[in-house]
């Protein structure tokens, strides 16, 4: 049984499958991020992360908008004279992002319509993104007098070339999907009308994988990005080693003998199929 969550800013629904679509619903402001809607999308993370129920957490916008960015008159000026709004706001934010980015839940960004600014540390927080081709993403920010502040610099200049992040950050032009997932930006740019079905195909894709495995994999990924390479090499032998006791499934040791063994499953060519219950 599908289950729905309405909060002021977002809604949240779990389908049947597994899926978790958690949707940004200002859409008469573009879905800007005011600070209640860092707060609800805090608790609302908090509470998935231990939700059996939730395999793939997907985030979208309602109406013609992923996200507009921070809201510039309730996250920003509101709380200009207010430092105790202003930290909960930042606070809220920080945390939400950092608990998607180190979610063991896989993510996907489905990109329908403008992605501005503070919209990208959400984007970037997402492990797969795919966007509408007629989607709109940008660094307005110089255009308002502010930098792209909390991670947004940080995150924009390791998606794309260097002098992709400077041109972009300070010209404030707009990229469309197509492009933005030759920059990297997003990972594959699709027709806005095939947009929820790609999505769901590869939300499939995923569910499909030990989520175990999944997790420690999405984490691997994230965590090597920042270490050098003898750091790399000794965080991941002991994060798979770490992965062969946490796997309730015992992936390795299947996998291992349906292809050496049993002669049965060849990876690469057919979708892993998990054993009937597996969790
Ligand atoms: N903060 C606060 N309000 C925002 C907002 C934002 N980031 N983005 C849009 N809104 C509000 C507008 O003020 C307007 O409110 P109103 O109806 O009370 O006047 C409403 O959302 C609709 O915006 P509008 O500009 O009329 O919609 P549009 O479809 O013509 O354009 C955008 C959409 C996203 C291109 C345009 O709103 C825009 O450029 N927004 C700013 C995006 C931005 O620079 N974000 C970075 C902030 S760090």
């Amino acid at each position: 049984m599908a289950k729905k969550k309405e909060y002021s800013c977002v809604l949240v629904e779990t389908d049947d499958e597994g899926i978790t679509w958690i949707t940004f619903n200002r859409p008469e402001k573009r879905n800007a991020m005011n600070p209640t809607l860092h707060v609800e999308m805090e608790q609302i993370l908090f509470e998935h992360e231990t939700d059996e129920d939730t395999k793939v957490i997907v985030i979208t916008g309602a109406g013609n908008s992923w996200s507009a960015g921070m809201d510039l008159k309730q996250y920003f000026r509101e709380t200009d004279q207010d430092p105790v709004a202003r930290f909960r706001a930042v606070t809220a934010h920080r945390r939400w992002a950092d608990m998607l980015t180190w979610s063991r839940k896989p993510s996907i960004a489905m990109v329908n319509g403008y992605c501005y600014g503070g919209a990208f540390t959400a984007l970037a927080a997402c492990d797969i993104v795919i966007a509408a081709e007629n989607a709109t993403f940008g660094l307005s920010e110089v255009n308002w007098g502010i930098l792209p502040g909390g991670n947004v610099s940080k995150v924009f200049a390791d998606m794309v070339s260097f002098r992709n992040a400077l041109f972009y950050a300070m010209t404030g032009r707009t990229i469309d999907g197509r492009k933005a997932a030759e920059m990297g930006i997003a990972t594959l740019a699709v027709p806005a009308d095939k947009l929820r079905d790609e999505t769901l195909a590869i939300a499939r894709e995923l569910m499909a994988k030990s989520p175990t495995v999944l997790a420690f994999t999405k984490q691997g990924i994230r965590a090597v990005r920042d270490m050098n390479m003898a750091q790399a090499f000794e965080y991941l032998g002991a994060k798979g080693m770490a992965l062969r006791v946490a796997d309730p499934e015992q992936t390795r040791a299947r996998g291992m003998r349906e292809f050496l063994d049993e002669k049965k499953f060849r990876p690469g060519f057919e979708p892993v199929k998990r054993p009937e219950g597996g969790k």
